[in-house]
């Protein structure tokens, strides 16, 4: 029997100008553009195999083991857009192009942690369903043989986990064309350009978030006033600055400007109505925390920044995270051992490993 398979491994990504908003819902277009590091590390990254064979009678995905329904639109979308353009590529045959796709996606989360707790907090950073179709995109794209950008397309899959394609410091690009085809990602450095940057994951609660991004979203385009004005002047400028400050390793200007828009994200969640509050006390005492060490120190030894949940990201630089994590660890002391509790601890913002 012919099988033709690929396999890739895949990071997260945390974002330091977060996208919030849809232009178009269906598309996945955003609404701002937006720009993160990518995670490489053994200890939070996905690994999906993509195969097709005439032998297969339908299209079936397994995420840790575990069968999926295929029902998803977004994973349909996905599919049925890479067959589309292998098919005008015209490097595989008819035939070829009429077998059954199967996904296989597994993380590595919780065996590499000894706990769920990385897992889960990975599943709230960006679902590990989206991301496992976002990269199931990206193997069948190699797959079938595409040539060119295919994050247009796996951006259908999840928003901010297409900047994941690529390692370093990318951006996504909101794009001008109303079918989307150009709102793409971009590296701007790879992790070779500021190989000093460390980001430390603090998981403040493991379980899933209340609201989800894309209905939190969704209703913070209906109801804020405060995302307008961020989508019109705050983030443009922002964009050009933090890639100046990346561009020239300004850690204290690219460190201002994350924490400003983290701080700025979730106003606009307090602004949304009803609010989506997504950051608790301990969260806030951690942003308080860095801000005392910080002015402390009379210079900028971290950065906070915060998704839809209440776990805090840290970026800094390696010589400061001795520092930093014996100011996190004095207080707030945890009953779990200091080495599984900040498991993310030098975790490198590096190029993304594929085994294609
Ligand atoms: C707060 O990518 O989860 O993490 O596109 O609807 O799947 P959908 O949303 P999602 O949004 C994540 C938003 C964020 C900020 C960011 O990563 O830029």
């Amino acid at each position: 029997m012919e099988v033709k398979s690929v396999t890739c491994v895949a990071p997260v990504n945390i974002a330091v100008i977060k996208y919030w908003g849809k232009t178009n819902e269906k598309l996945i277009i955003p609404l701002n553009d937006s720009l993160s590091g990518t995670l490489h590390t053994d200890h939070m990254c996905a690994k999906t195999t993509v195969a097709i064979s005439s032998r297969f009678t339908k299209d079936r995905i397994w995420l840790n083991g575990k069968e999926e329904s295929l029902d998803n639109p977004r994973l349909v979308a996905c599919i049925t857009e890479v067959k589309d353009r292998a098919r005008n590529s015209g490097k595989l045959t008819e035939e070829e192009l009429q077998w059954n796709v199967h996904i296989c996606s597994e993380n590595n989360f919780r065996l590499a942690a000894g706990s769920s707790v990385i897992g889960r907090l990975v599943y709230s950073l960006s679902s590990f369903f989206l991301l496992s179709v976002f990269f199931s995109v990206y193997a069948l794209a190699t797959l079938y043989k595409i040539d060119g950008d295919i994050s247009a397309i796996a951006r259908r899959g999840s928003g901010s986990a297409c900047r994941s394609i690529y390692g370093g410091f990318v951006q996504w690009i909101t794009g001008t064309n109303p079918n989307g085809t150009d709102s793409i990602a971009e590296q701007i450095v790879p992790a070779s350009h500021w190989p000093e940057m460390r980001v430390l994951i603090l998981v403040v609660s493991d379980s899933r978030k209340k609201i989800s991004s894309t209905s939190g979203m969704q209703r913070s385009c209906e109801t804020s006033e405060l995302l307008k004005h961020r989508v019109a002047k705050c983030v443009p400028e922002r964009m050009t600055e933090i890639t100046k400050a990346i561009l020239k390793k300004d850690f204290e200007t690219f460190a201002k400007i994350t924490m400003q828009d983290s701080n700025q994200f979730h106003a606009v969640g307090l602004d949304t109505f009803p609010p989506c509050v997504y950051m608790n006390d301990v969260s806030h005492g951690i942003a308080n925390l860095i801000h005392t060490i910080n002015r402390i120190a009379g210079r900028t030894l971290a950065a906070y920044t915060y998704d839809a949940g209440p776990n805090a990201c840290l970026y800094l630089l390696e010589k400061d995270v001795p520092s930093v994590l014996a100011a996190v660890n004095y207080f707030f002391p945890t009953d779990r051992p200091k080495g599984e509790y900040y498991r993310g601890l030098n975790v490198d913002v590096t190029s993304v490993p594929k085994e294609l």
